[in-house]
C-alpha cells in the first residue's frame, strides 16, 4: 500500500495554487506516494463526512494555468478556531486540532503539504508543534512573507494593477485628471511599488511611509500649468496618513480575523479636494480582479518549482520546513522562523530610491532626484 500525503490550500487565493498543486503530483509519480487533496483547505478534514479527493494525473491535467485552487480555500475557521453556534446566535470557536491530527492518521496520511498565506503557515506551525509531519508553501498576491523572495501570484497582481495604471494614463491625460489607483498588498506596499514604476505613477503610496497629503499636493501642482496636465496615484489599500488615519472596516464574516481594507483612496481624495486640489480626481478600487484570471508565466514557473520542491522535501522527511525562494535557488527555511517576521518593503531599499529616483512622490516630504 502507498503512503499518502495531503495538500491542502488555505487562505485567500492566489494565481498559481493550481501550478504547485500539478507539480506535487507529477512529482509524487512512480514513488511510493500518493496525493491526495483536502477540500477547503483542511475543513475537508474536519467535516463529516470527509471531502477529500484522489489527486492523480488526471485530476491534475491541464490545470497549471488555470487561476483559483481545484481544491477550494477559505479565510474563515480552521482547525485551532473552529465557528461553533450557539442556541442564542453567538458564536464559540473550539480547537479541533487534535481530532483533525486522530483523523490524518486514520486516513492513512503521512505528510501533509500546506500552501497558505502567513496565517496559513501560523497554523502549519501549530500542527508541528503537535507533531504533525507538515510542510509549508507560501503563497500570497501580497508578497508579506518573510523568508523567501517572493512568493507565486505576486508578479500576477503587478501584471493586473500596472494594466490597470496604463489604461488609466489614457483616461487621465485626455481629461486632465488625477486618477487614484487603490490596490491590494495588506499591510505591504508591494504590488503598488511595483505597478507604480512599471506604470510610470507620478505618486506612490504605500504603508511602509505614512503620506502627508500636503507634500503630495505640491508634486501634483508641479504636473499641472493652467490646468493642463494630468497624475496617476497609485495607493496600496494599507496605507496612513501621518495622523495614523486608514479607512478600513472590521470583517463581518464569522471565523475570519482579518480586517477587510479597502477605501483609503477616497480618504486621500477627500484629503486632497480639502486642502484645494484643482484638478478634477477619480477613484479606481481595483479589488480581487487582483487575485483573479491566469497566473502570468514567471508564476507558474515559480509554482511548479514550489510544488516540485515541497514533495522533496517530503521524501526527505523535512518536516516543519518551508519551501523558500533564494535567487537562484529553491531551498527550504523553518516556518517558525517564516511566520516571525513581516516583509515590510524597506525605505530605505534600492526600490525606493529608484522611484525617487524616477521623480515619483512617496507621500512624504522626502527629497526626489529631479524636483526636490
Ligand atoms: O491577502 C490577499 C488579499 O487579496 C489582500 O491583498 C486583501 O486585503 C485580502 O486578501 C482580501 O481578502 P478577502 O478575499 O477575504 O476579501
Amino acid at each position: 500500500m502507498k503512503k499518502r500525503v495531503l495538500v491542502a490550500t488555505g487562505g485567500g487565493d492566489c494565481p498559481g495554487l493550481n501550478a504547485v498543486i500539478r507539480a506535487i503530483v507529477k512529482r509524487a509519480e512512480n514513488t511510493e506516494w500518493e496525493v491526495i487533496g483536502s477540500h477547503q483547505s483542511f475543513d475537508g478534514i474536519l467535516n463529516e463526512p470527509s471531502e477529500i479527493i484522489l489527486l492523480d494525473d488526471k485530476a491534475v491535467s491541464g490545470i497549471h494555468f488555470r487561476g483559483g485552487t481545484i481544491l477550494g480555500t477559505t479565510t474563515k475557521g480552521g482547525p485551532f478556531a473552529w465557528p461553533i453556534k450557539n442556541n442564542d446566535g453567538t458564536w464559540d470557536f473550539a480547537d479541533r486540532s487534535d481530532e483533525m491530527i486522530r483523523k490524518l492518521k486514520y486516513l492513512g496520511v503521512e505528510a501533509v503539504i500546506n500552501i497558505g498565506g502567513d496565517g496559513s503557515q501560523r497554523i502549519s506551525q501549530q500542527l508541528y508543534e503537535k507533531g504533525l509531519n507538515i510542510i509549508g508553501v507560501p503563497k500570497t498576491i501580497d508578497n508579506d512573507i518573510s523568508s523567501t523572495d517572493f512568493t507565486f501570484g505576486f508578479q500576477t497582481a503587478v501584471q493586473i494593477a500596472t494594466e490597470a495604471v496604463d489604461k488609466l494614463v489614457t483616461t487621465a491625460a485626455s481629461h486632465n485628471r488625477v486618477m487614484i489607483l487603490e490596490v491590494m498588498g495588506r499591510e505591504a506596499g508591494w504590488v503598488a511599488l511595483h505597478s507604480a514604476i512599471a506604470g510610470g505613477a507620478e505618486v506612490c503610496i504605500i504603508p511602509e511611509i505614512p503620506y502627508d497629503p500636503k507634500a503630495i499636493l505640491n508634486h501634483l501642482n508641479k504636473r499641472y500649468h493652467q490646468g493642463s496636465g494630468f497624475a496617476i496615484i497609485v495607493i496600496a489599500e494599507g496605507a496612513k496618513n501621518i495622523h495614523g488615519d486608514r479607512i478600513s472596516e472590521k470583517s463581518d464574516e464569522i471565523g475570519n480575523a482579518n480586517l477587510r481594507l479597502g477605501g483609503v483612496a477616497f480618504q486621500l481624495e477627500d484629503e486632497l479636494k480639502k486642502l484645494g486640489l484643482e484638478a478634477d480626481t477619480r477613484v479606481t478600487v481595483l479589488g480581487h480582479l487582483q487575485r483573479g484570471g491566469v497566473p502570468i508565466a514567471y508564476d507558474r514557473v515559480l509554482a511548479s518549482q514550489f510544488g516540485v520542491k515541497a514533495f522533496e522535501m517530503v521524501l526527505n522527511g523535512e518536516y516543519g520546513k518551508m519551501v523558500s525562494y533564494r535567487h537562484p535557488d529553491i531551498v527550504s527555511v523553518t516556518i517558525k522562523e517564516a511566520v516571525q517576521k513581516y516583509n515590510f518593503i524597506t525605505p530605505t531599499s534600492y526600490l525606493i530610491n529608484t522611484a525617487r529616483g524616477l521623480n515619483m512622490c512617496m507621500g512624504d516630504n522626502a527629497k526626489n532626484k529631479i524636483t526636490g
